[in-house]
């Protein structure tokens, strides 16, 4: 599946759930998200037949995402029936960790690859402030049982605050020493609540090569580009969401879980594809890809032209 300009769409972002047991700062409001009625939100079927017609039009990755995917009832029978879809190569899941204490082993045996688990703190406090209801040992738990269930290669996704956690880069960066790691730090993007925040917390991932500068380029990896702290065991990952621009190279589509295809996550275009199944499921989601703009225009308007907020998308 080909979009307007050439690019191949590989990778589909699906989000199953728009809750979160977080509230972190910079992507809810304390008050959290108004629930949305169930019938609203796609049902685990519709969910597995949108991914598997995904795959016939030529997707090879799936991302589960949210809100916080793990708190979709029916999360891991969900897993398991993607990854009996025939051509998919990679199933992974972005979580917040929270759950994966009780939830690893499971995940895993359903077939889930790897993982991405946002932790914008080492600190307990601070974690707690960021994110407004969680628990840093909470997440320390579940990186835990993730390695014994078996995940390899987990990425920390960091996202930089400025003036927040930028006292923390190195320490950050020294998880990666006798770990399995990639830590990713992600540029802040001006969506939602944090749109209106003051412009030194929006840092550039420069920050984070002033900090560590014995970090050396080893490459790149999608949208990231990788850096090693020499004689490190894991990787850190620089996204460049503000300052560089990946458009070029995006080959991702996503759905939301009321059934949306956004073919770019700051674009405000929308195709729905609840009601559609079989060849018509697929016909709808090759046009969708096809109308993938050339770029976002975050930097020339300060702000995403999406109106929806991060928990809606899933990243
Ligand atoms: N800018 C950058 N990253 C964000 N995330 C949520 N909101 C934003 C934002 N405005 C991150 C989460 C999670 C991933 C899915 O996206 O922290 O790691
Ligand atoms: Fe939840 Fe992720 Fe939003 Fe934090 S960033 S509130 S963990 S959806």
């Amino acid at each position: 599946m080909q979009d307007a300009f050439g690019r191949k769409i590989e990778y589909l972002r699906l989000s199953v759930t728009d809750l979160c047991n977080y509230r972190c700062v910079y992507c809810m409001s304390a008050a959290g998200v108004c629930k949305k009625a169930r019938s609203e939100i796609l049902s685990l079927e519709e969910l597995a037949e949108i991914g598997a017609a995904a795959v016939r039009c030529g997707v090879k990755k799936i991302r589960l995402t949210g809100g916080e995917p793990l708190l979709r009832p029916g999360i891991v029978s969900l897993c398991r029936m993607l990854r009996a879809v025939e051509g998919l190569e990679e199933l992974t899941l972005t979580t917040n960790g929270s759950l994966l204490p009780a939830m690893a082993k499971e995940l895993r045996s359903a077939g889930v690859d790897r993982l991405n688990v946002s932790v914008d703190s080492l600190d307990s406090t601070r974690f707690r402030s960021i994110t407004r209801r969680g628990t840093l040992a909470d997440v320390q738990r579940g990186l835990a049982a993730a390695r014994e269930a078996g995940f390899e290669n987990t990425k920390l996704n960091v996202v930089l605050l400025g003036g927040i956690n930028d006292d923390e880069i190195r320490d950050f960066a020294a998880l990666t020493k006798d770990t399995d790691y990639c830590v990713r730090f992600i540029e802040l993007m001006p969506m939602g609540v944090c749109a209106a925040w003051p412009r030194e917390r929006f840092l550039s991932a420069q920050a984070v090569l002033t900090a560590v500068p014995e970090l050396e380029m080893i490459g790149g990896d999608g949208v990231a580009e990788l850096y090693r702290v020499p004689g490190s065991r894991g990787t850190v990952g620089l996204i460049r969401a503000m300052s560089g621009c990946f458009c070029a190279r995006c080959n991702r589509i996503r759905v939301t879980a009321d059934g949306k295809l956004k073919p770019c996550l700051h674009s405000a275009a929308e195709f729905p594809l609840r009601g559609k199944h079989g060849a018509a499921l697929e016909q709808a989601i090759r046009e969708a890809a096809a109308r993938k703009p050339a770029g976002h225009r975050l930097t020339q308007c300060e702000c995403s032209e999406t109106p929806r907020a991060m928990n809606e998308i899933g990243g």
